[in-house]
């Protein structure tokens, strides 16, 4: 039999240190005004030197249960979509189960970039709907910080840290309509931190040829984002059988206002139908969607039966889209 998936509860976490364009203007030859005409970017928070992503997941997680109703001996299972974890192993999912005393969850990490919430927030709702199990907690953490060249302009001026999770159960209406999920794993290079796998082991050449931090071609990434965005809301609008103009709220990745605002034109989608952080954030890589998500429900603009949107893309290459409807069954168990 299959049930109906949707999110019981939602929550998100941010370090409190906020770097803003002028503090970022004294580290390197970058101005406030350049930041903010090609990214829309005004400040990001950076986690504290004590702080890992687990403990950030975990902060966004306590309250995605709270809102939910949810206790944690009561998840099945621990979804982290992180392309910073902690470590490389043990996952970071096992390291928040410890957290939150999940002790009945399975737990395991996702790695799809950017994308990487869409992915485990798909997963979740098939294994939701297929009944193998009733409440998966999906996290999207990053502390892109910490592989972040502080010395390259091109790259510290765009992204930030933080969490957001979601719980996800049985809902008796709405939830998890469609989801559509590609990867294009030729375009990999666009987009990497190549040292520390077993491809190029962290030795003193990678450390001086910075290869721990991320690499990006930036202007090709930018391209791909704007095609593949348009294109993404558009087949999961199909497989949802909706229209473009029952968009009630989109929800984009926030990496740069330019490539949000020409998703929403292909969407022909006014202003106040499309959800902006990325002013307060930067990208948060895996996290963004999720935070959008919080803070979308708690400004009262996501709406029981209304049709969300939400798309994403990132390193991989991959993309991601996912048509739902909130559900009031909002810490309600089904
Ligand atoms: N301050 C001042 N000048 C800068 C800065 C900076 N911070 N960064 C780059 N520049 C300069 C460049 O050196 C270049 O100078 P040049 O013409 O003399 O060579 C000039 O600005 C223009 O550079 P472009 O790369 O053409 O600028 P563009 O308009 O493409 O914007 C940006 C660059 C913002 C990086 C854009 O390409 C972008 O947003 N790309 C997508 C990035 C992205 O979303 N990545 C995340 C993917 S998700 C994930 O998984 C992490």
């Amino acid at each position: 039999m299959m049930h109906k998936a949707g999110i019981l509860g939602v929550g998100k976490a941010v370090p409190k240190r906020v770097v803003t364009n002028a503090d970022l203007e004294e580290m390197v030859d970058t101005s406030s005004t350049w930041i903010i005409d090609r990214t829309g970017i005004q400040e990001r928070r950076i986690a504290a030197n004590d702080e890992a992503t687990s403990d950030i997941a975990t902060r966004a997680a306590r309250i995605a249960l709270v809102k939910a109703g949810v206790n944690p001996i009561d998840i099945d299972l621990i979804i982290v979509a992180t392309v910073t974890p902690d470590m490389v192993f043990p996952a970071t999912a096992c390291l928040v189960q410890a957290n939150l005393g999940a002790t009945k969850a399975a737990a395991f990490d996702l790695s799809a970039g950017c994308s990487g919430f869409i992915y485990a927030l798909d997963m979740a709702a098939r294994v939701v709907q297929s009944g193998a199990y009733q409440r998966v907690l999906v996290i999207g953490a990053d502390l892109l910080s910490r592989v972040t060249d502080w010395t390259d302009r091109s790259t510290c001026v765009l992204f930030g840290d933080g969490a957001g999770a979601c719980v996800v159960g049985r809902v008796n209406s709405g939830g998890i309509l469609a989801t559509y999920l590609g990867a294009d794993g030729n375009g990999g290079n666009k987009l990497m931190l190549p040292a520390g796998g077993s491809r190029n082991p962290t030795s003193e050449i990678t450390f001086q040829k910075k290869m721990h931090y991320i690499h990006m071609a930036g202007n090709e990434v930018f391209r791909f984002a704007v095609k593949i965005m348009g294109e993404a809301a558009h087949e999961v609008l199909v497989r949802a059988n909706l229209q473009p103009s029952d968009i009630d709220l989109f929800i984009p990745h926030q990496a740069n206002i330019r490539i949000i605002d020409a998703a929403a034109r292909r969407l022909a989608l006014p202003s106040e139908k499309v959800f902006i952080n990325v002013h307060k954030y930067g990208n948060t890589s895996a996290a963004s969607i999720p935070i959008a998500i919080a803070e979308a429900v708690d400004e009262g603009r996501i709406q029981p039966g209304k049709p969300v949107v939400l798309v994403g893309f990132g390193a991989g290459l991959t993309w991601g889209a996912i048509a739902l409807e909130w559900s009031a069954d909002e810490g309600k168990i089904a």
